[in-house]
């Protein structure tokens, strides 16, 4: 039995007719720097996460870069955010020359610890090196992180809050949909993601008018009111209209996508016996970006997983505080346990919308043992 991981075949034989039709319309305008399937995109994309704005951007990196680089995050500031994480989500921080502070995760969601993170507040203003600036939570594998409290805390410092919700586009939080939460949400269209595109693409998500003004400045080189004036430092951040054309197309089936998930996450819940399935507390509805489980001896499970020909993969084995990377910020083994205790136990395991009852009842064999 051949089970896929991911699934980008099978999606695409679903709606290959539309898909064609709306990259043939954009090849017909020619328009492919900001073509009107961009501007269509962003409406669509802030109407389905519920916020006023959104600005399609080239990369889930730049959809975090740019809120950052519009706040003027600079050497000196501490950003704080998980070490449980992609590494673009720190990687941004550094980018700018701040500093990020980790902070550890809850056992069971495995996101940002709102407790540790007022902690870790505390501690950088009592050392007063660094000027407390923002925090990054992010929506790991699906799940949004606990954004009323994580507000709370980042208020009584006035911390600002960027979601990195790369991993939840869909994702339910409290009746709110992710990308509406914090000042400002970033996601990613990298192709394995909930809605993902055929190449790289992102969008940044705000209420904040002001904020959405300056996005779309940073995203073309700071431009200002003429073609040729620049106001400000910026990037070249733009989606092309091609991408857009293919994440519109997979929008219109993106929610039918989702409750699919949630069905293959029911039944891994009910059928897997002998591994930590994941937590989703009430109020919450994940994206299911991931399947992600807990098991102690995990090479002896994934020997076997590989044995019976069933995909795999860890995420993260690495946590960012031990990363070569982030070497000049001093972290070592045994700061941040509860992530290194992840790292050590988790693995992925095939999650996608196509995915039948009969699949699950085969990696179920196999992991019950
Ligand atoms: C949590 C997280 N943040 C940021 C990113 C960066 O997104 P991209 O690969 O689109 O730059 C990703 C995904 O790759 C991610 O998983």
């Amino acid at each position: 039995m051949n089970i896929p991981f991911i699934d980008l075949k099978t999606q695409y034989r679903r709606m290959e007719d539309r898909l064609r039709a709306r990259i043939d319309a954009v090849l017909d305008h020619g328009r492919y720097i900001n073509g009107p399937e961009v501007t269509e995109l962003e409406e669509k994309l802030a109407e389905f996460a519920g916020t006023r704005f959104s600005v399609a951007c080239s990369s889930g990196t730049d959809a975090l870069l740019m809120p950052l680089m519009a706040w003027d995050i600079k050497p000196g500031d501490a950003v704080f955010t998980t070490p449980f994480t992609f590494i673009a989500t720190a990687e941004v921080i550094a980018l700018l020359g701040a500093t990020p502070v980790f902070v550890d995760i809850e056992p069971d969601t495995f996101n940002i610890c709102p407790k540790a993170l007022e902690r870790e507040i505390e501690t950088v203003v009592r050392e007063g090196e660094l000027n407390p600036k923002a925090v990054i939570p992010v929506d790991l594998f699906g799940l949004c992180a606990d954004y009323d409290a994580i507000e709370a805390v980042a208020a009584k410092r006035g911390l600002i809050v960027l979601q990195d919700a790369a991993q939840s586009m869909g994702a339910e939080y409290k009746g709110k949909r992710a990308g509406s939460m914090g000042r400002a949400a970033a996601t990613s269209f990298y192709p394995a993601k909930p809605l993902g595109g055929y190449g790289d693409g992102g969008a940044v998500f705000t209420d904040d008018e002001n904020l959405y003004q300056i996005l779309k400045s940073v995203r073309e080189h700071g431009l200002g009111h003429h073609r040729y004036e620049n106001v400000r430092i910026g990037i070249n951040g733009r989606l092309d209209s091609l991408q857009a054309a293919v994440l519109l197309t997979k929008l219109e089936d993106f929610p039918e996508e989702l409750e699919a998930r949630q069905r293959v996450a029911d039944w891994y819940g009910a059928k897997l016996k002998t591994v930590t399935t994941p937590v989703v507390p009430e109020g919450y509805r994940s994206a299911w970006a991931q399947y992600s489980v807990l098991v102690d001896q995990r090479q002896n499970v994934l020997d076997r997983l590989k044995e019976a020909g069933i995909p795999h993969t860890i995420y993260y084995p690495k946590p960012l505080h031990l990363q070569p990377a982030f070497a000049k910020l001093g972290y070592q083994t045994g700061d941040y346990p509860v992530s290194e205790s992840a790292s050590r136990r988790i693995f992925s395991l095939p999650m996608n919308p196509f995915l039948e009852e009969a699949h699950i009842d085969r990696i179920a064999e196999v992991l019950n043992g």
